[in-house]
Order: structure tokens, then sequence, then C-alpha cells
């Protein structure tokens, strides 16, 4: 390889880019909203099982297996593969590693745009037109009311973010490691919880603003988000599992392809495991510490619980948190000042979902880095300009969501973990992620990783596919079997024309990705890497 090897410049700032990608949107959106619609108590016990049984030991798997196969020269999933599995197949099996990451990538940007632009026009109090219904600007600015609406410049519109979000993101992917991503982080990520904990002191000192709503305070918030509940009538629901075990694959970002990208860019002797372990706490502090206290308790300080059912995620943050800060004083600050906070966090996330492309394409199509930068914001941009068009009900968006963001992360955590546990082996395994370790990994997680996990992921992802592709609704009693959501859309009576073409971009993506697979497999057969000698 000609290009001048690439890596972190410390070991601080690879800990702070890994906990950067994993801290995101899914922290301060994502997980209040599922907290508050599955009810505080039995969502965090089936969370925190989830942290414990997939989160962290998938999160040491990519370490492990991105330092093995940075090793060996490779960065991308489908190098590593290749080096570790040697054999022919093995490098197709990561082409989910290019697959999730950049088509993740072309919708999330969207989203991050939205908090750009809601950072300015909350500046400028133009998110309500009569300090009532902040739904349509929602709808105009993000195309939720209709297909095409959003392709709009101007300041009230999405389109000039969504240029603004691109030229930041790609500047600093172009950079580079250590000059780009590690730079961005170091700087972000205090920044970042410096801006969470402001509106943390916000959020908490509220009191009770409404002398005529006694229980509307702080206190009856946070019991609300926190509250147990009936455990174990919540605990029976398979979809609060699955709901559970999705967002900790989110928010730490694990099965995204992204840290054993990342992890490929240590050097031979850096610590993995303590290192795996800091970002995952980091993350899960941002997570439950910053982002579960701040949006559930707020909103239910200002609307009590009627205002925060069924908002859904977006809802929340985009909807009832602008009514609840205009309700504060200072609350056009306050909430700007929460949007730059998603901004922030989105941008640190979205850049690590760009560096496996451009890793892959560099080594498996033998380009440079310009080229490759130039090739994958291409690839990127005609996806978000699809998502961004067909925006009517986000349609685009959560289909992608679906099948990339959900399911495909299942396949893809799931393969990791397999070739970890079965491929490489538990002893050999571990004797690789020791490796300049500063502490080890408990003995428990071998039996962990080898069986527990797979069988846990097995389970959750046939219980997915249950509901959402055979529509069971797991009554023994009395079972319905009709096939729901996006799969209906995809092949039920009246399916949703987007959702198919959202379906065969995927497909179109994930064929020229098998492509460049099959390209790159020739090149590492005549011209393999060159593997670390440090
Ligand atoms: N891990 C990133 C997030 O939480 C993708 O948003």
């Amino acid at each position: 390889m000609s290009a001048p090897k690439e890596a972190w410049s410390s070991r601080l700032g690879v800990i702070l880019a890994v906990a950067g990608s994993a801290v995101g949107l899914g922290n301060f959106l994502r997980f209040p909203g599922l907290a508050a619609q599955y009810g505080g108590g039995a969502f965090m016990v089936a969370y925190f099982i989830s942290l414990l049984l997939i989160g962290i030991p998938i999160c040491w798997t990519e370490w492990t297996l991105g330092r093995f196969g940075g090793r060996k020269g490779y960065h991308s999933t489908s190098g590593i593969f290749n080096a570790l599995l040697k054999h022919p197949a093995a490098k197709y099996l990561g082409v989910i590693g290019f697959v999730v990451p950049v088509i993740i990538y072309m919708y999330y940007v969207y989203i991050e745009a939205w908090a750009l632009g809601y950072a300015l026009n909350a500046l400028m109090g133009n998110l309500s037109i009569d300090g009532k219904d902040y739904t349509t600007f929602f709808a105009n600015f993000t195309g939720a009311g209709s297909d095409g609406v959003a392709f709009k410049f101007g300041l009230r519109d999405v389109g000039i973010f969504v240029v603004i979000v691109y030229v930041v993101n790609f500047f600093f992917i172009y950079r580079g490691i250590s000059k780009g991503i590690e730079m961005v982080c170091k700087v972000a990520m205090p920044a970042l919880i410096f801006i969470a904990i402001v509106i943390l002191v916000r959020v908490l000192t509220l009191g009770t603003p409404d002398p005529a709503k006694p229980d509307q305070n702080v206190l009856n918030g946070l019991a609300y988000m926190w509250n147990p509940g009936d455990v174990a009538a919540g605990l029976k629901n398979p979809q609060l599992w699955l709901a559970a075990a999705g967002q900790i694959f989110f928010s730490l970002s694990v099965g995204f392809g992204v840290i054993i990208t990342y992890a490929s860019y240590l050097r031979k002797q850096d610590d993995v495991v303590l290192s795996g372990l800091t970002a995952t706490a980091a993350n899960e502090f941002c997570e439950v510490g910053l982002g579960g206290l701040i949006t559930v308790p707020a909103a239910f300080v200002f609307l009590g619980a009627a205002g925060i059912v069924g908002q859904g995620t977006f809802g929340l943050g985009f909807n009832v948190l602008p009514q609840v800060f205009a309700s504060m004083p200072a609350g056009h600050l306050f909430a700007s000042i929460f949007f730059v906070l998603l901004f922030i966090a989105a941008v640190t996330s979205s850049l690590s979902m760009l560096q496996p492309g451009i890793a892959f394409l560099e080594e498996g199509l033998g380009i440079e880095r310009k080229a490759s930068v130039a090739l994958l914001g291409l690839m990127t941009a005609v996806g978000t300009m699809f998502v961004w068009y067909f925006s009517k009900d986000l349609k685009a968006l959560d289909t992608m969501d679906f099948w990339v963001g959900t399911v495909m992360l299942f396949v893809q955590a799931t393969i990791l973990v397999i070739i970890f546990g079965w491929g490489l082996g538990i002893k050999r395994g571990f004797e690789i992620a020791h490796e300049g370790a500063e502490m080890r990994i408990p003995n428990i997680f071998g039996i962990i990783i080898k069986y527990i996990t797979p069988t846990y992921l097995v389970t959750i992802f046939v219980m997915f596919l249950l509901q959402n592709v055979f529509g069971w609704n797991y009554s023994f009693s009395d079972p319905v079997f009709q096939p729901t959501g996006y799969v209906e859309d995809i092949i039920g009576d009246n399916p949703s024309h987007v959702a198919r073409i959202t379906v065969c971009f995927i497909a179109i993506i994930t064929t020229f990705a098998l492509v460049f697979v099959n390209i790159a497999g020739r090149r590492w057969t005549t011209n393999p890497p060159t593997a670390q000698d440090d």
C-alpha cells in the first residue's frame, strides 16, 4: 500500500473517538423516547441485561478483531475477516461492515441537519407560529408533511443545513484519523458533556413551574422515567426486549462496523480491554446519566404524563421539547443549546460512520484518500437526497432504519460474536485481547461470548422476525399471523411504493458493495497490504 499508515495519536484520543461514535442522537433522542414508551423500570432491566450480555461482549469482540486486522494491514470488516478466516467467502461476510455504516449515515446525517437547523430557528423563535403549534414547522422543515417539500434552501428550510453538515463531515473525514476524527472528538466530547450538564441543571432546578398543577414537578418527572412500575409484567413483553437490545446496539455503535475499523488503527500493544470498557462507560454515563434525566422529566414538568405518551422519538425531541423550553425563562436560548448538543453528538457519530467506507474503498480498490472521500461523498449524497425527497411520514428514513439500522445490525453483531467465539475460539481470542491489556476480561465472559450472547441474539432476532415478518402477536391462546409494519409495506395488499423503492435502493447499494468486495479480494491476493511492524 502506498498511502502512509494512519493511526490514533493518543490513547485518550481513541477512547474519545469511540465514545464520540457511541454518544449521539441515540442517547438524547432515542433512549428517552423508548424508556418513556416502555415505562422506565422494566425497560431499564432489559436494557442493562442487554448491555451485559450483548453490548460489552460485542464491544470487546470488535476492539480485539479490529486491532488484530490492523496488525495485518487491514482496516475494513471485509479485509479483517479475510485476514482472520483465510477463506475466500469470508470477505463477503464482511460486506455488511460497509453497507451498514454507509446507509445509516445517509439518513442519520439528515437528522443531524435538522438538529443544526433547529438550533438556529429556535434562537430566532421560528419553531412555532402561535406558541402552541410546533408540528407545522416540523412537517415543513423535515418534509414529513409531503414528498419533495423539504427541497428548499431558506433559513427555515432544511436544505442549507444538509449542505453544511456534508461539508463539515467530509472536511474532517478528509483530514484523516488523527487530524480529523480524533481532533474533533477531543474538542466535541468535553463540550458536549458540559452543555448537557448545563441543560440538566436547568431541568433539575425547574421545581414546580405551575403552582396550579403541583403534581407536575421535577421529582414526579424523574419518577415517571425511573420508577420500576410493574417490572414483571413489563418484562413479559417481547417487544420491550427487542427495543432494549436494539437500543444497546444503536447507542454503543456495536454491530455497525465502526468500532472494528476504529480499533484497526491502534498500535500493536495498545490496550483494548480497558479502553473498550471506558468508552462503553462514557456512553452509558451520557445516555442514562444525562439523556435519561433531561428530556422526559422536562416534558413531564410542563405537560404532564399526557404530553409524553405516544409522542415517539422525534415527537418528543422536536415537538415537545421546544414547547417545554418555550415555557422557561430564556427558553429560546435553552432550546437552541439543546439542539446544538444534539448536533455535536451527531457529528462525532456520523464521522465514525464514514470511516469504515473510506477504509474499505482505500484498501479494497487501492484508491487514495481524496478519491475515496469523493466516491463515498457521492454515494452518500445520493442516499441522503433519496431520504430527503421521499420524506412524507419520514417513510424512506424509517424503512432504512428498520432494514439496515435494526435488522442488518443484528446480523452483523451475530456474525462478529460467532467469529470470535467459534472461528477464532475463546482461548485464542482472549490471548489476542489481553496483549497489552491493562485489565483482564473476567473468565465468565468466555462462556457469555461463546454461548450466551449468540443464543440471546438469535432468540431476540427470531422474536423480531416472528413479529415483523410473520406478524405473530405472541399470544399462544389466540395467535394472529399477519405481516406487520415494515414487511406489510413490502409484500402486503397495500404496499408502500416508497418503502419498496427504499428496499430496492438498499439492495442496489449492497450489490455494488459485493462487486467492490470481489475486486478487493483479487487485489488482496495479488497485492496484500503490508502488516504493521512497530
Ligand atoms: N451510536 C450512535 C448514536 O447513539 C449512532 O446515535
